[in-house]
Order: C-alpha cells, then structure tokens, then sequence
C-alpha cells in the first residue's frame, strides 16, 4: 500500500483542539483535590471496549480520549494515589509531574554531552545534590535510568567487571563470581546476578532481626569453603518488604578488608538520607561504590526514574560505553549519561526531579520524608494499642509489617478486597520469614490519620 503523504504530513501537525482538549484533560487530573485510587478492572469490559479501536483508517481524537478516561483509567491503579499503601507506592510532587509534561512535549534526549548538553548539566546537578547528602566525594557522579532493577543491574556489571579486569591484572584466571546478599534483598539483585552470570552467597539474616550486618557477613565467609570469587556485597538502605536499613559502616569494613565492591540498594529508602530522624541508620553509605535511589518511589517524581550513583564513574564509563562508529562524535573526552547504565538512548528523566527540587527547595522533601516516617509510626502505635494486632518489628522507615491474630491468607485478601471496593484504600498482605502478615506502606504526605485509622478499622 502507498501511503498518502497528506495523512502522514497530517498526523505530524498539531490539531490546536487537541492540544487544548488534551491540556485540559492534563490540567483536570493534576488539579483534582484528591489523587482517585481507582484500580477496579473488569477486562470483559476492557476488551469490549477495546476491541476494533486500531484499524487502518484514524478516528476521532475525543472518541479515544473517552475511551480512555472512561474504561481504561479507572481500571488501573493510581500509585500517587495518598490512600495507596501497598508494594511502593509513589507520589510525584505537581512541578514533577509538569515538568515531565515538558520532557514529553521536546522529546527530550539526554543521551551525551554532544547532543543535549543542557538535559545532561540539569540531570547532573540533580545527581550531585543526591550525591552530596549521601556523602560521596566531588568525583562522584552518575545517571538516571529506568528504575531499581536496570539501576541494580548495571552497576553489579560494573562491580563484576572492575574485579576481572583487577583478577587479569594480577595474572589471575578469570572465575565466575560472586555477590554477597541478604536474605531480605530485593528481588532484582537475584535477577541481576542471574543475568550477568554471578551467583550469591545469601547471608541468613534471622539472628539480625532481618539486618544485613558485618558480623553476619564475617559469620557467613566462616563457613564458606573459598571466598575469594566473592566480588561484591550488597547492602539494602531500606528494603522493600519491611523497610530495613542495614549496618553499611560494618558491611563497608568487610568490605574494604576484601576489596569487594560495596552496592547500597536504597531504590525505596534511601530518600531516608534527607531526614535527621533516621539519617543515623545510613552511616557508612559514604563508602559505597555505588548507591541506588529511586526517584519515582521516595524522591516525589513520576515513572520512571532511578538515580545511579557511582563513586568513580570512569570505572561505570569503562564497563558500559558503546562503541560504534556511528557514535564516534559524542565521545569527546567527557564522560555521557548513556556511558553510565547498560543503555544508550534515553529520555532525560531526571529532570522532573531537578526542577522540582529547584521549584521547591532540598527542605520540603526533608518534611515530605518526615511525613511518611511519622505517619508510619502513627500506624504502628495504634496497632500496637489493639489487643488483635503485633507489629513484626518496629518500622525503621515507613513500611510497617504486622500480625492480625488469628488471621490467614484470605482475611487479608478480604480485607484488602472490600477496602478497594470502597475506594478507601489499597492494602496487600506480605510474608514475613512464610507468615503471612499485613503490609502498609506510606509516602504520600497528604496521607491523613483518618485514612490510616479507616484501614486499621476495618481490620475487625
Ligand atoms: C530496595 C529495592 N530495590 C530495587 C527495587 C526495584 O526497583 P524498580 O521497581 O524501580 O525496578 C525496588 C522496588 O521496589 C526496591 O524496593
């Protein structure tokens, strides 16, 4: 078939209704007094409603557009939603969320220094503020990517490939290597090690109450009949089942004594860094050779965004850099965005969260942190008042895990169930060591006492 020019120039040029509809559509959402939990599907319904819709000839911009508001969006789940309180919820704040609109609008690349310089010194300046509160040195630097896992990955292929190139150095044969992980580690770190060919030495952390420590580390090489594969430790700065930070000063001394790389995974908590309630329990995250934070979860912007740093980039650029003819000109001797990750193109994400840290100030995300750790202390207090309820452990963050006595699997599916029916709020059970246990997870700091009140209230 020949296309027709007319309808390919036509869908390149801006319908100003459009463009004004859609705006307002936009405008809507973000200025709604509450973000809708919404998160009921019913997919007969969504394949009725979908069905035939892409054919070869267009339709009406507003037909889809209903289409959309009316059967899609209510079917999905709003994760900024302040009544969300399971997996990780996350809550951009509105200069993140227009922002990222701008991003949307350009395009907008920021894959080298040659191509879009601005988006990269933004990015950066951004990365530096995340840098410096966790204490790394001035010649740390990094990038944003998608998300925990691709932030995970790339660097444990950094950390893999730093110590082979050392092992050739020293005229040592090249082995498959090893990472050591909690046994509360988030699911990437195993699908990471999976996919760069590692295996895991998983340190048993029942006798820590769920801590990664150096003692525990040190307790686990004992037994191990030959270390010196082990290339790496991770420690979690806040994991994602119940909201633990590890010992990283102990872990980093095990670590130096090794010369095994030392990752901090703080996709979910290491936004804890910016409030001097829990800053204490990240001590030693100065040390790390590579930090993760995720944007899109405690740092307040939208999907997708995770921030990787490293404490010596040109040994992430060394590992990572593409090269191809082709891309011969954005090489010019500085070090790029897409030299960082296990990615060449891609979008300048971390801008939202530039201009919103810009627009706001370092000292609302301090109080917005609070926020979600004292709203987490609210609920585990008055669980803690029922005679029904006990907490797993106190909550070092803001996940808290607890038991309802005499519940099982399906009381809190039910619970979960007629709470989302009712729009109140999104609950999900966990397990905590196979028990399962109620989970309520909080970052959104216009989550009130009443909504967390309204969720312990329905258990019973
Ligand atoms: C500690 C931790 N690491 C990694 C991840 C994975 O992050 P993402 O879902 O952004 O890939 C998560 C997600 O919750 C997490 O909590």
């Amino acid at each position: 078939m020949i296309l027709d020019a007319s309808d390919a120039a036509r869908m390149h040029h801006a319908d100003p209704v459009m463009v004004e509809e859609i705006l307002a559509f936009v405008s809507h959402r973000l200025l709604e007094p509450e973000e809708p939990l919404d998160g009921l599907a019913d997919r007969d319904r969504l394949a009725a409603s979908l069905d035939g819709l892409i054919c070869e000839n267009g339709r009406d911009f507003r037909e889809v557009l209903a289409i959309y508001e009316n059967d899609l969006a209510p079917t999905v789940l709003s994760a900024d939603s302040p009544r969300m309180f399971s997996f990780v919820p996350s809550a951009p704040t509105k200069a993140s969320l227009l922002f990222d609109m701008v991003v949307s609008a350009a395009s907008l690349q920021g894959i080298s220094w040659f191509e879009a310089a601005g988006a990269v010194m933004a990015e950066n300046q951004a990365l530096r503020i995340l840098s410096d509160l966790a204490g790394l040195p001035p010649e740390s630097g990094g990038v944003f990517v998608s998300g925990g896992s691709a932030a995970n990955l790339s660097a444990l292929v950094v950390a893999r490939d730093t110590m082979r190139r050392r092992r050739r150095e020293a005229q040592l044969p090249d082995l498959p290597l090893r990472v050591v992980v909690s046994d509360q580690a988030h699911s990437s770190i195993a699908n990471s090690l999976n996919i760069t060919m590692m295996t895991a030495l998983v340190v048993d952390t029942r006798a820590t109450d769920g801590v990664l420590t150096g003692q525990s580390v040190r307790h686990a090489l004992a037994s191990d009949p030959d270390p010196s594969d082990i290339c790496a430790v991770v420690a979690t700065a806040g994991t994602t089942n119940a909201g633990i930070v590890d010992d990283i000063v102990s872990i980093g001394e095990v670590a130096r004594e090794h010369g095994w790389w030392l990752h901090v995974d703080g996709a979910y908590g290491g936004a804890g860094i910016l409030s001097a309630r829990v800053r204490p329990r990240f001590a030693g995250i100065d040390r790390a050779d590579s930090i993760v934070m995720d944007p899109h979860k405690w740092w307040f912007s939208p999907f997708d965004a995770a921030a990787l740093l490293y404490r010596d980039p040109r040994l992430a650029a060394a590992v990572h850099t593409q090269d191809a003819s082709y891309l011969d000109v954005i090489h010019d001797g500085d070090i790029n965005p897409s030299d960082l990750a296990h990615h060449l193109t891609r979008r300048a994400r971390g801008l939202p969260l530039w201009f919103s840290l810009a627009v706001n100030g370092i000292n609302a995300y301090r109080d917005a942190v609070d926020r979600g750790i004292d709203l987490a202390r609210y609920a585990a207090r008055r669980l803690s008042e029922r005679s029904d309820c006990m907490l797993v452990r106190e909550p070092d963050l803001s996940i808290v895990l607890f038991r309802r006595r005499g519940w099982g699997e399906a009381d809190y599916a039910h619970w979960s169930q007629d709470l989302l029916q009712r729009q109140r709020a999104f609950v999900t059970s966990s397990r905590w060591r196979g028990e399962v246990v109620g989970r309520l997870v909080f970052l959104h700091p216009a989550t009130t006492e009443e909504m967390i009140d309204e969720v312990i209230d329905a258990l019973g």
